[in-house]
């Protein structure tokens, strides 16, 4: 058996100070920086610059930031507030497209505003701080869960690759894919993690690797171009990744290159996993096709980690945030209800009824 590992909690509110507490995620892995926001605007700014991201991490901090922004308001009604706090949800909403978390938290703080009909202006910002608060809180048990059926398809001593930060600091705690890992890594199963370091942001390289060596996991870090070569030469046994949005029919919106990878373990033969909460499944999108995909700046690709210019000046670029995996490269989808497989039209809604 191993130890118990202690990870990093990314979101945190510091109640006291109505303070939310965040750990810088763009100066990772050279400087461990928490951030003390106390305005919405701090908060959506946090996302869009991906200081917070990761989808379930992105929908607590809005969370977090619907309590900030309507706490602010000076209305002395419910009804003066509510007016208030759409404008406070409908702000944050702007911040980032994709991961469907963002959208999940805040209308989940909606229906919360609207189950304390009639109540005092004090009283629905106390039970939205409550709400966030709660968000958080589960999603601590949903990634342990995850953690769970994910180690039930994954043997001892097995090479796993990865792709992005679907990790603790990408969660409430533990993370979706590396849930297992540190589950495992308590049992002593001695996993092999391969992390693509995934361009252009670097998650993998800058987070995953980082977060991982910290809990004293057995991490390699590879360039995106990598994937293949160690899948041919037999260092991995399962591909394990987190996501953004899946669609009724299973197709998974998560980091760019995810596909890439996904088409390389269906050559090799290799499983291919993706570890979603509910909160992530989006049975009204129905297909990839219905998703959105941010676009980021060309700076991200042309300029970002070099002090010089890393491309001629003025090229065209194209710096799309996500991409989405068909259906049909996805051997399980693994939720904290447990795992779905194909049909996932079938599958994934019943995971909904468990
Ligand atoms: O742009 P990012 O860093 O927010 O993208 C994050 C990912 O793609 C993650 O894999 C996904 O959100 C799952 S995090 C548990």
């Amino acid at each position: 058996m191993g130890n118990p590992v202690e990870v990093i909690q990314s979101v945190k509110l510091d109640d006291e100070n109505s303070t939310l507490i965040l750990l810088d995620q763009t100066v990772l892995p050279n400087e461990t920086v928490f951030l003390e926001l106390k305005e919405m605007e701090d908060v959506w700014d946090a996302i869009y610059q991906l200081k917070v991201r990761g989808a379930p991490a992105i929908g607590i901090a809005a969370g977090y930031g619907v309590y900030l922004g309507t706490k602010k308001s000076t209305a002395d009604t419910y009804d003066g507030l509510y007016e208030d706090f759409k404008k406070v949800k409908e702000y944050l909403a702007s911040s980032r497209p994709t991961a469907v978390n963002l959208f999940w938290a805040l209308n989940r703080m909606e229906d919360r505003f609207k189950a304390e009909e009639g109540k005092t202006p004090a009283e629905v910002k106390a039970a939205l701080k409550e709400e966030a608060e709660l968000i958080r809180a589960e999603d601590e048990q949903i990634c342990e869960s995850i953690g769970k059926y994910a180690l039930s398809v994954l043997e001892p001593g097995w090479g796993i690759l990865t792709h992005c930060n679907a990790g603790t600091i990408a969660t409430a705690k533990y993370g979706t894919a590396l849930a297992p890992i540190y589950l495992g890594q308590e049992k002593g199963y001695d996993f092999k993690v391969y992390a693509d370091e995934t361009r252009p942001l670097l998650q993998g390289a800058r987070l995953t690797a980082w977060e991982l060596e910290k809990a004293g996991v057995d991490v390699t870090l590879i360039c995106d171009n990598m994937a293949s070569i160690v899948m041919k030469e037999g260092k991995i046994q399962a591909v394990l990744v987190g996501c953004d949005r899946v669609a009724e029919n299973g197709d998974t919106a998560n980091k760019i290159g995810t596909s890439g990878v996904a088409i390389l373990a269906k050559h090799y033969n290799i499983p291919f996993y993706v570890c979603a909460p509910l909160s992530t499944i989006d049975l009204e999108c129905k297909t990839g096709d219905d998703i959105h995909i941010e676009l980021r700046p060309s700076e991200e690709i042309t300029s970002k980690w070099y002090e010089k210019p890393m491309a001629p000046e003025n090229v065209k670029t194209y710096n799309p945030c996500f991409d989405v995996t068909d259906h049909s490269l996805i051997t399980g989808i693994i939720t904290e209800k447990g795992i779905a497989y194909a049909p996932f039209t079938e599958s994934l809604p019943q995971m909904f009824k468990k």
